[in-house]
């Protein structure tokens, strides 16, 4: 455990009091409860009791096949100082803090009940000063997911992190820090700092600050100051949303946006800032300026990182305002729903990111039959709570219900999940505010091409296969491929921007190989969506491509598709090219296969979604905007090149080559870690002896790891795999995989993965 002595103020010479911090991350004991009756284990928090697995097809393949419905108990030791005590002792307190347990923790502090929460995705602390004796104390914490519901997987237990904080009489309490700008004009800002004391009194501090330097999304510079003791960050900025779009410090910024669920892959719920960080740089990396946290309260870490990127963040605390919600049906629902907003606005009103409190998502109208359902009074109750815990920030919802148009007066911007619903609400309100909260749920997985041709509609999808097809041509039937949504966007110059669904492909939801799609076989359900722009291990989809070239203002994209090893599978490939530029040439093993250039404007392309687009293969006129495109390329083994111009000046190019001769198994640290990181992804890939990947290769092959480390988690986008993302032994999914390893100490860490049987 370690110990941080954060304070030290010498009252006296002979007399200090100290504030201290246990940080409680790290290892503790845990026992599965319940029918299970496992035996305890030493794991490590934060910990996801159910990411081990196995799959097992018996379980809800809306949450991954994946076993997380249980009890479990942790229990740790935790030594408190005699310095601590007499703090204690002399009127101090002490804090536990919690970033979130799944689900329902009990706290005990030597067996003693310390209190607990319902809401597994929002934090909370206890005060349990009054428990603590000198020495060894015991922390206990059972959590509960048995009478949780999720729609997409939740994972369980102590998933984030956890600390203890011992304060002396006169402290500020932890938490009650809300630092907001009170004033800006160009050359002066004046910040207001209130906070609570541990007597119940107020505090209040303003300062100017001359000719501040602004948070902005390319620039976003932080601040620092201190109340008693501990050091805050914060950013001076200013943020709206607006009829005719998001201004952030009066700058018109288009939303480039993807939802991201709070899962990390291959590592499941249990939250790692490396991980997250590295998930956030893949999202940079795509042009992406905005994050919304669907549809929960993310790790406050999270919100750190989104600080120090430089992404805005639509800060989502539910999904439904039902059990969803961590609601027990024992407490009055929206005096609870209340309680748990103002805790989640407290929690996150000092991020600069946050620039706007989402208090929803998709819920239905209220009827006889939806107690939980959306009606102006309630909308504006909820709405009243979130603004008096922060005035500063505006407040939104994220819907695809129009029969709730109306019901929206109080709220300052509405989302609009899917198709042009956003225009609806334009229509009847149009001094409001609105944005795509979802766009896309397109399909598509790395490295599978069918037979060389893309697929022929919206809705055709390789039900043989159960493959979603990597040229770019799938959506849900209510979603889109992003062609039509980049062109609609732009029309819709009133439209704050949008949020694709998904950044990253996340456990359970796993459609299209759900139960609920027609044909598709109980045994081949999957446990992982087809949304993601980047699949479940951090590898870019083609898709990601598409998007960095409409989004990446900053460098230039040329990525050629598919790969170039057809031999005996196909005789004519379909091949496409998204770049930023405006034109590119094709060349096959030296001969050009011409030069096309992407159609400047489609004004006749229908900005509404129509269902009959399902199954029309007009829907895809609108890539021609978008993306360069070869159909019935004949195959010959060699290289397939790209070369991208813009205005006619060359800006980059990009080859696929055939893989040819010995093929061996090859690990590279993932650009997207941080080489410092203490939780880093390497990847494992099958490439014959010039470096060209071998994209058919499926083979099992076997990970160890050299060194101060330890494997975390391994696997790859093939989300009909069903083996444990613990396993040693992994197979590839055209040509690749994942490891994900821990640094446990200094030293060169070597990962190997050599070719194995299953
Ligand atoms: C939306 C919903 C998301 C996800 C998505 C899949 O309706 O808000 O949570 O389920 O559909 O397309």
């Amino acid at each position: 455990m370690k110990k941080i002595l954060m304070f030290l103020i010498a009252a006296h010479a002979c007399f200090a009091v100290c504030a201290t911090t246990y940080d409680l991350d790290g290892m503790w004991d845990f026992r599965r409860i319940g029918t299970d009756d496992w035996e305890w284990q030493r794991v490590r928090v934060p910990h996801d009791w159910a990411i081990a697995g196995p799959f097992d097809e018996e379980l809800n393949d809306n949450t991954a096949l994946l076993p997380w419905v249980a009890e479990g108990l942790y229990r740790k030791h935790v030594a408190i100082s005699r310095e601590d005590m007499a703090a204690l002792a002399s009127g101090g307190e002490a804090y536990l803090e919690f970033d979130g347990v799944m689900s329902r923790p009990a706290v005990k502090i030597n067996g003693a009940a310390a209190g607990g929460s319902t809401y597994g995705y929002l934090g909370f602390t206890l005060r349990i000063g009054r428990l603590l004796k000198e020495g060894d104390n015991v922390v206990e914490v059972k959590a509960d997911t048995t009478k949780q519901y999720s729609r997409f997987y939740c994972g369980g237990g102590m998933y984030r992190g956890a600390r203890l904080k011992i304060l002396p009489k006169g402290h500020v309490v932890p938490g009650s820090v809300f630092i907001r700008t009170l004033e800006l004009t160009g050359a002066r800002a004046l910040i207001g700092i209130e906070w609570k004391n541990d007597d119940g009194s107020d505090g209040r501090r303003e300062f100017g600050i001359d000719n501040p330097r602004l948070w902005d999304v390319d620039d976003p510079y932080l601040y620092e100051t201190e109340v008693d003791g501990v050091a805050y960050r914060y950013g001076i900025r200013t943020c709206s949303f607006e009829k005719d779009g998001f201004y952030l410090n009066g700058r018109r910024l288009q939303l480039n946006g993807v939802c991201l669920h709070a899962d990390l892959g291959l590592l499941g719920m249990a939250f790692s800032k490396d991980a997250a960080r590295r998930q956030l740089r893949i999202m940079r990396d795509m042009g992406v300026n905005a994050i919304r946290t669907a549809h929960n309260c993310p790790d406050p870490q999270y919100l750190d990182l989104c600080d120090e990127m430089g992404f805005v963040v639509w800060d989502e605390c539910f999904d439904k305002w039902d059990d969803t919600a961590g609601w027990t049906g024992d407490t009055d629902l929206e005096g609870y729903i209340e309680g748990v907003l103002r805790s989640f606005v407290k929690r996150d009103r000092n991020h600069p990111s946050v620039v706007v409190w989402s208090i929803g998502n998709e819920i239905p109208p209220q009827t006889a039959n939806y107690f939980a359902g959306v009606e102006a009074r309630r909308v504006k109750r909820f709405r009243d709570a979130v603004a008096e815990t922060d005035p500063t920030r505006q407040i939104g919802i994220a819907d695809c219900y129009l029969e709730n148009i109306d019901e929206y007066d109080s709220l300052d911007v509405t989302g609009w999940n899917y198709q042009r619903k956003y225009n609806n609400m334009k229509l009847a309100h149009p001094d409001k505010a609105v944005l795509c909260s979802e766009s896309g749920s397109g399909y598509s997985d790395y490295g599978y091409y069918g037979d060389g041709r893309p697929a022929r509609w919206r809705i055709d999808y390789d039900m043989v296969r159960h493959q979603t097809c990597g040229y770019d041509r799938n959506a849900i039937c209510y979603g889109d491929i992003p062609d039509p949504i980049f062109h609609r966007i732009e029309k819709d110059a009133y439209c704050c921007g949008e949020f694709v669904w998904t950044g990253m492909d996340y456990l359970g939801e796993p459609s299209p190989w759900i139960h609920w799609m027609d044909g598709v076989d109980r045994h081949k359900y999957a446990k992982s969506s087809s949304y993601g722009i980047v699949d479940l291990t951090g590898f870019p989809k083609d898709r990601f491509f598409l998007y960095r070239s409409h989004w990446n203002g900053r460098e230039e994209t040329v990525h050629i598709l598919p790969h170039w090893n057809w031999d005996g599978r196909a005789e004519k490939v379909t091949v496409m090219v998204y770049t930023s530029g405006d034109e590119a040439e094709l060349f096959l093993n030296g001969r050009s296969l011409g030069r096309k250039r992407k159609t400047a404007d489609m004004p006749d392309y229908p900005l509404e979604h129509k269902t009959d687009f399902d199954t029309d293969p007009a829907y895809y006129e609108i890539c021609a905007k978008y993306r360069l495109e070869w159909e019935d390329v004949v195959y010959e083994p060699g290289e397939l090149r790209a070369v991208a111009y813009r205005n006619g000046a060359e800006i980059g190019e990009d080859a696929k080559k055939t893989a040819g001769g010995d093929v061996s198994l090859v690990t590279e640290f993932d650009p997207y870690s941080g080489a410092d990181d203490e939780i880093f992804f390497v990847r494992v890939a099958a490439m014959d002896g010039e470096g060209t990947l071998d994209p058919w290769n499926a083979s099992a092959f076997s990970i160890e790891i050299e060194g101060p480390g330890e494997m975390v988690g391994a696997g790859s986008g093939d989300k009909l795999d069903r083996t444990s993302f613990h396993s040693k032994v992994q197979k590839l999914y055209y040509g690749r995989a994942m490891v994900a390893v821990r640094r446990l100490g200094d030293g060169e860490i070597k990962v190997i993965a050599k070719p194995t049987k299953e």
